[in-house]
């Protein structure tokens, strides 16, 4: 790859709006960046490389979703209906619905199925600079299909410019034919399943659904257990609709994260700021569901733990294929305040996904992963609601993203007019 230098731009290489260069220069070699600074003070070395003007864009790393259940079969908008009718996520869930209905549909759907519909959900949030992304097992809950879904998982990340990392979430719910069995379960997750996915290389973290609909401690502690033996990290979905003791469990497994939050107590977050495992916040599961416990953010800030936020991407709690809309979810139902959420989907949510080394920052020797906003201020990727914002993105240094065009044809309007009209106007 060439050796090329991208000027005439306002550079947040950290995530964070108050530390910017203005008037910046990238210099990229090999896909990594080699340079970076104020333009004025750019090496002799780097001048006589071709340049690339950037038009006075903010540019900021590459974005990191790192929380999502991607890939599924079907959705689950009947369900919406129900809940608008009064029912409950959970009662939904205790009646047979929920994430089993998702089962069901996940395991009647092969690859090329999988594959499409959760492309369909990925392309957009592509197109909003994402960069890296996590995908969760969880909707097979038997080996065959937790196995085809890792295996898209996979697969998508071959097929587009974004680094995904899979996360085996075989303790997402227990799947009817263990009924009235979740020991058992356990046993074929934590014996059986998780040792042949982890085999295959479809395994890079592993996840447990604590949770009274969930899993209990005990069983979340036996997959820990599993997943320690076979030097995979864990994170876990802990406090979303009580407290459970999850999240303290979780530090003392050193998670990469313990996730969503909206239960949890200052001891738990006490032992996550000692474990250094990630606060991952889900604004989009919060909003959609209703719930109306906010997460302890001045405990979180208090004792100094890192908050990443994500969007859950997942047919039941949060069917949102845009990270932006979680950064303006986060400022406005979480009070979060800008350069949180910029750094939450950046430098925090890298480190979530235990590589901090390799995303959410730009500096040399790091992959040249970043994104062009056509933005005049940072605060306005948190500001706008549904506006696309990204004008460029920027792989290992080449461009793989550009804003399409407007494609309005003039005189066009009118036409269309008189013939929508209805009969009889
Ligand atoms: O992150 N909490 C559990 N898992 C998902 C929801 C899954 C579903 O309802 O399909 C979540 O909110
Ligand atoms: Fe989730």
């Amino acid at each position: 790859m060439s050796d090329l230098v991208w000027h005439h731009l306002n550079l947040c290489a950290r995530g964070d709006p108050n530390e910017t260069i203005a008037d910046a220069a990238l210099a990229v070699r090999d896909g990594d960046i080699a340079w970076l600074g104020a333009a004025r003070d750019l090496p002799r070395e780097f001048a006589r490389w071709p340049h690339e003007d950037l038009g006075g864009a903010w540019v900021t790393p590459s974005l990191v979703d790192c929380h999502t259940h991607l890939v599924y079969g079907g959705d689950r908008a009947d369900e919406f209906a129900q809940r608008l009718a009064g029912a409950s996520y959970e009662e939904i869930a205790r009646r047979g619905g929920g994430i089993v209905s998702t089962v069901r549909a996940t395991r009647e759907a092969d690859e090329d199925a999988l594959f499409a519909s959760a492309a369909a959900r990925l392309e957009p949030l592509l197109s909003e600079g994402v960069g890296a992304i996590e995908i969760k097992s969880g909707y097979g809950l038997e080996f065959g299909s937790e196995r085809k879904m890792l295996r898209v998982a996979r697969a998508l990340g071959r097929r587009y410019p974004v680094s995904v990392y899979t996360t085996f979430l075989g303790a997402h719910a227990l799947p009817p034919e263990y009924a009235g069995r979740a020991d058992a379960y356990i046993d074929d997750v934590c014996k059986r399943m998780l040792p042949a996915l982890a085999d295959e290389g479809l395994v890079d973290a592993v996840d447990v659904f604590c949770e009274r609909i969930g899993f209990t401690l005990g069983q979340s502690e036996r997959v820990f257990e599993a997943a320690t033996r076979l030097n995979l990290p864990v994170k876990m979905h802990a406090e979303q609709l009580s407290l459970t003791g999850g999240a303290a469990l979780s530090a003392r497994y050193r998670a990469l994260s313990a996730d969503h939050l909206e239960f949890l107590d200052e001891a738990g977050v006490q032992a996550m700021k000692e474990a250094g495992t990630v606060a991952v916040l889900l604004p989009g599961a919060y909003y959609f569901i209703r719930e109306t416990q906010l997460p302890p953010i001045d405990l979180l800030r208090r004792h100094g733990v890192p908050i990443a936020l994500a969007t859950d991407s997942n047919p039941g709690t949060s069917p949102s294929t845009s990270l932006l809309a979680m950064l303006n979810l986060g400022c406005t139902l979480f009070r979060l305040t800008v350069p949180e959420v910029l750094q939450g989907v950046t430098r925090h949510a890298a480190r979530a996904l235990g590589r901090g080394d390799r995303h959410g920052e730009l500096a040399p020797n790091r992959p040249a992963d970043f994104v062009a906003w056509s933005v005049g201020t940072l605060s306005e990727l948190a500001y706008w609601m549904g506006r696309p914002l990204a004008a460029r993105v920027v792989r290992a240094g080449a461009t793989v993203y550009t804003a399409p065009a407007s494609r309005w044809i003039s005189g066009v309007a009118a036409d269309a007019r008189a013939s929508n009209r209805p009969k009889g106007a």
